[in-house]
C-alpha cells in the first residue's frame, strides 16, 4: 500500500500542494505524487515544479484538454488504474478543479478514503464548474482542510461529519510567505517595458471569456483604466482567442504576456498599484500583500477576501470606477488568521497521523 498519493493537475493545484507535499516529505511520509497533466504548458505547469521545488511527479497521465465530460472520463480512466497499482491509503486532492473532482470519484468507487485541501469554500454558483467539483468534492471526501471559518459553516450546513474538517489555514499563503523575500518586480517590468507604476490583470473564467459581448465590455474597460494606469495581462490559453478578437491587443498602454511564472507573475502582484482578476487565489494573495483586488464577478467563495482583505466585486461597468478609487486607496496587508506559512505543516500532521 502507498500510505498517501497526492493528486495535482493544473495550475492552482502546484502552490497548495508544494508545501503539504514538503511537510509531509519532513515527517517521513514519502507522499506520492500524481501529475494528472490537465495543464502541460511549459508556462502552467512545468515552470510551477522547478520554483516551487515540487518533486517530480512519480508518474504523469498526460490526459491534457478536452470538454468537461471528455476530461473528466479520460483522468477517471487513468486514475483507477493508477489507484489499482499504487494501492492508496489516503488520496489527497487540493482545490476545485476538474482532476480534484475525478480523482474523489474514482477514489471514494474504490472505497478509498479522500483528503479535500481547501473544503468548504462555496460561491453558491452552480453555473461556475469549480463549484459543481467543490460541492461533490466535500461530499465524498472524509478528511477536509479549510482555510477559513465561513468554509467549517457550509460543511456543517451540508452535514459533514464534524470529526473530519480541520480549520487549517490557507496553504498556497504559506508558498506566498516562503518566497515574499524573493519577489522583485523590477526585472520583470524592465523585460516587459512597463513603468514603476502599473495593474496587473488576469481573466480566464468560461463567463468572462467564453462570451463574447462580456469580454468586449470587459476589454473597453480596461482601455479606460490603462488611460490612468499601465495595464500588464498575462492571458491564459483559454482566453486568447475571444479576447484578441475583441480587441485586446489594440488597447494603448496594455502590456499582453503568455501566463508567467509563479515568481514573475508574484513579483509583479506585490508592487502593483491594483490587480483586476476573476481568479480565486489572487483574491486571496492580494489580501495577504495589501494590493487592491477587483474580482470581475458577481460572486466570490472566498468571501473572507471581501471582509477582511482588499477585494471587491464588480461588474464590467463598474470596473473602471473601482480602478481609480483602489489606485488612489493605500496598502493595507489584512491579518487573516492562520493564513501564517504554517498550514501545510498543519495538514501534513493530521494527514500522517502525526496528532
Ligand atoms: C482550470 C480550472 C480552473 C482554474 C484554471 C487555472 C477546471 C474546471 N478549471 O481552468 O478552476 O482556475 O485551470 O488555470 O478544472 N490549455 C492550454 N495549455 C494547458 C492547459 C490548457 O493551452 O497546459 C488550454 C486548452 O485550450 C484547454 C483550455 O486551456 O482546452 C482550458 O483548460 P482546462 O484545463 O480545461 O481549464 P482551465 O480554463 O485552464
Amino acid at each position: 500500500m502507498t500510505q498517501q498519493v497526492h493528486i495535482v493537475g493544473a495550475r492552482p493545484n502546484f502552490m497548495k500542494a508544494a508545501p503539504v507535499v514538503a511537510a509531509a516529505h519532513e515527517l517521513g511520509d514519502d507522499p506520492y505524487l500524481v501529475h494528472t497533466g490537465q495543464h502541460y504548458d511549459e508556462a502552467l505547469s512545468d515552470v510551477f515544479f522547478r520554483q516551487l521545488g515540487l518533486p517530480e511527479p512519480d508518474i504523469d497521465l498526460g490526459v491534457g484538454s478536452g470538454s468537461h465530460a471528455t476530461q473528466t472520463a479520460a483522468l477517471m480512466t487513468a486514475l483507477e488504474d493508477t489507484f489499482l497499482d499504487v494501492d492508496p491509503g489516503k488520496v489527497v486532492v487540493y482545490g476545485d478543479v476538474n482532476s480534484t473532482l475525478a480523482a474523489t470519484l474514482v477514489a471514494a468507487k474504490l472505497h478509498i478514503p479522500v483528503a479535500h485541501v481547501e473544503a468548504g469554500l462555496r460561491s453558491f454558483d452552480r453555473t461556475m464548474p469549480e463549484e459543481v467539483n467543490r460541492v461533490v468534492t466535500d461530499a465524498l471526501a472524509t478528511e477536509l482542510y479549510v482555510t477559513s471559518p465561513e468554509g467549517v459553516d457550509h460543511l456543517v450546513a451540508e452535514g459533514v461529519d464534524s470529526n473530519g474538517i480541520h480549520l487549517v489555514g490557507n496553504p498556497m499563503i504559506d508558498t506566498l510567505v516562503r518566497f515574499r523575500d524573493r519577489l522583485d518586480a523590477e526585472s520583470v517590468r524592465s523585460r516587459l517595458a512597463v513603468g514603476e507604476r502599473f495593474g496587473i490583470v488576469t481573466l480566464h473564467r468560461p463567463a468572462n471569456v467564453d462570451d463574447r459581448e462580456r469580454a468586449g465590455a470587459i476589454v473597453t474597460a480596461l482601455a479606460e483604466v490603462a488611460r490612468d494606469v499601465s495595464l500588464v495581462f498575462p492571458v491564459h490559453p483559454r482566453g486568447r482567442t475571444i479576447l484578441t478578437s475583441v480587441g485586446l491587443l489594440d488597447v494603448p498602454n496594455l502590456v499582453v504576456t503568455d501566463p508567467l511564472g509563479y515568481l514573475d507573475f508574484m513579483s509583479l502582484v506585490a508592487s502593483a498599484a491594483l490587480v483586476i482578476t476573476d481568479s480565486g487565489g489572487i483574491q486571496e494573495e492580494t489580501s495577504i500583500l495589501g494590493v487592491p483586488c477587483i474580482t470581475v464577478r458577481p460572486n466570490t467563495e472566498r468571501p473572507i477576501t471581501v471582509t477582511l482583505g482588499t477585494n471587491q466585486l464588480v461588474e464590467p461597468t463598474a470596473i473602471t470606477a473601482a480602478a481609480r478609487d483602489a489606485a488612489a486607496k493605500p496598502r493595507q496587508p489584512a491579518d487573516i488568521p492562520l493564513w501564517d506559512g504554517k498550514a501545510g505543516a498543519r495538514i501534513a500532521r493530521i494527514l500522517g497521523g502525526h496528532e
